[in-house]
């Protein structure tokens, strides 16, 4: 059978930036920069994006060009078995995110509609954990399932694997190159309307401000690379498995540069717009900018809708176009970890594309559909804090040192590079992969181990307050060492007889 292609450049550069641009960059970012210095963080971030970001993009996009194949098949044809486990591993937690990621979206696009009315009325934190969520029962239990979200989580899920059956060229690229641009044009509108608003200069003040001092702290170091990582889907088996479509003649380092720069200026545009809106905000309630900043759910589904309720017009429309980048920038993102086992899959078993979307998508969909229920936030806390803590950064740090020191492929990998792109890669790639990426990573996983075996919980950044430290690290633990196990076993079996 004929390996899939993207039809064009722009169709693998819309893509790849569809994966990068999600939730992350337009809930996460802002906050997380403003909590780490303001205009101060984007030394840590400026400098995590070209030793750690841009790198291990090209690194990715490098392995999936030459080994033409999905993470676990690209690792195996590069080291074996011994390699493959960590495609495996990589492609297990896209599962968990895919898992959880889709039912956010889920809410997005429902608080889509609530926007037309402003259905949430004027208690925003009251309507949706009680009427929209209905979280009726403790941590850890189940109840009914909540319609209110099964719903469009059925949908999300409908139109995500409706593209990933369609292929590669004619699901995910059109799919992209119809989302993208209308996500760029729709979130322009809003961050224009936003700094436009009584107060905004407050709000990007606040967020600006730098606060150098910041930058002494090694934890706002850690927060700049995770972020990077999170924020280009880097070391989770995506870019490897997106780059894998692409055409033998292709540039790989010009395509990761303009990848990491769009994600980049589009979290960038998203602070702007989200900080206008929070000093709009403040201001009308009369506190400081400090007292409505926050990040993720709360932002969006809570502060957000009061925000599109103090609107001096078109409430309706702001609301739903902000809703909708939401949900756009989502989607485009969940289709990416979807292929990422979608191909593995495929590949593993010999199985056909629409056999793998159905099994192995219909198995994440299933599964999410745990999080439609009453108990379904726990759920949701409890997987976002695992991959957030210990996924990206431990698969992050385990590829680069398995590929360029144990493995030695660097120079391999950059001379395929090399060989078909504009931008000639020198040191600069090596000392990044080769040290400053790893001696980062790994003190962050260090500080992580010790805070979590010492309990030193910060309830300012987490998503865990109300659980115990103890349930919340063993579910993390239990879900990680669940990946790799899987990973290991799936390794074990043979490649059908067309692959490996
Ligand atoms: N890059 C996405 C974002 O910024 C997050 C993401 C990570 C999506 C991994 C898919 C996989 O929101
Ligand atoms: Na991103």
């Amino acid at each position: 059978m004929e390996r899939s292609q993207w039809g064009t450049r722009a169709g693998f550069i819309m893509a790849a930036v569809g994966s990068a641009v999600g939730l992350g960059n337009i809930w996460r970012f802002p906050y997380v920069a403003y909590e780490n210095g303001g205009g101060a963080f984007f030394i840590p971030y400026l400098f995590a994006l070209l030793t750690a970001g841009i790198p291990i993009l090209i690194l990715e996009f490098t392995i999936g060009h030459k080994y033409r194949g999905s993470a676990p098949l690209s690792f195996f044809r590069m080291g074996g078995r011994k390699l493959e486990w960590l495609g495996w591993w990589a492609v297990f937690v896209s599962f968990v995110i895919s898992v959880y990621y889709a039912v956010i979206i889920a809410w997005a696009m429902r608080y889509t509609i609530f926007s037309f009315n402003q259905a949430w009325g004027t208690d925003t934190q009251d309507f949706l954990f009680n009427e929209f969520l209905q979280l009726t029962v403790s941590p850890g239990q189940t109840g009914g399932i909540v319609w209110g979200v099964f719903i469009p989580l059925v949908l999300v899920w409908a139109i995500t694997l409706g593209i990933l059956l369609a292929g590669v060229k004619k699901g995910i690229e059109m799919a992209n190159r119809i989302f993208i641009p209308t996500l760029v044009i729709i979130f322009l509108a809003v961050v224009i309307r936003a700094i436009t608003l009584d107060g905004a200069l407050i709000g990007l003040e606040a967020f600006f401000q730098p606060d150098f001092t910041a930058i002494m702290n090694p934890s706002v170091w850690v927060a700049a690379y995770g972020h990077i990582f999170f924020s280009l889907s880097v070391a989770f088996a995506i870019m490897i498995t997106y780059s894998s479509y692409l055409p033998k003649k292709s540039d790989i380092t010009n395509n990761a540069f303009i990848t990491g720069f769009a994600n980049s200026s589009f979290e960038l545009l998203a602070g702007i717009g989200i900080f206008a809106a929070l000093g709009f905000m403040a201001t009308q309630q009369g506190v400081a900018v400090s007292e409505v900043a926050t990040a993720g759910v709360g932002l969006a589904f809570v502060v957000f809708p009061q925000i599109i309720n103090e609107f001096p017009s078109f409430n309706g429309l702001f609301g739903f176009f902000f809703f909708l980048s939401l949900t756009l920038a989502g989607l485009t993102s969940l289709m990416s970890i979807t292929e990422t086992y979608v191909a593995g899959f495929t590949e593993k078993f010999g199985i056909s594309r629409r056999k793998a979307v159905v099994f192995g998508g219909g198995l994440a969909a299933l599964i999410s559909i745990l999080f439609a229920t009453q108990g379904g936030l726990f759920f949701l806390d409890l997987a976002d804090y695992f991959i957030n803590q210990f996924g990206v950064a431990a698969v992050g740090l385990v590829e680069v040192v398995l590929v360029v020191w144990v493995f030695r492929k660097a120079d391999l990998l950059k001379a395929h590079a090399n060989e078909i792109s504009d931008i000639h890669l020198g040191a600069w790639w090596k000392v990044s992969l080769g040290i400053i990426t790893p001696i980062v990573l790994g003190y962050m996983m260090f500080g992580l181990l010790k805070m979590n075996i010492l309990q030193e919980f910060d309830t300012e950044t987490g998503n865990y307050e109300g659980y115990s430290n103890m349930f919340t690290l063993s579910g993390g633990v239990a879900v990680a060492s669940a990946a790799i196990v899987f990973g290991i076993l799936f390794s074990i079996a043979k490649w059908h007889k067309n692959q490996g």
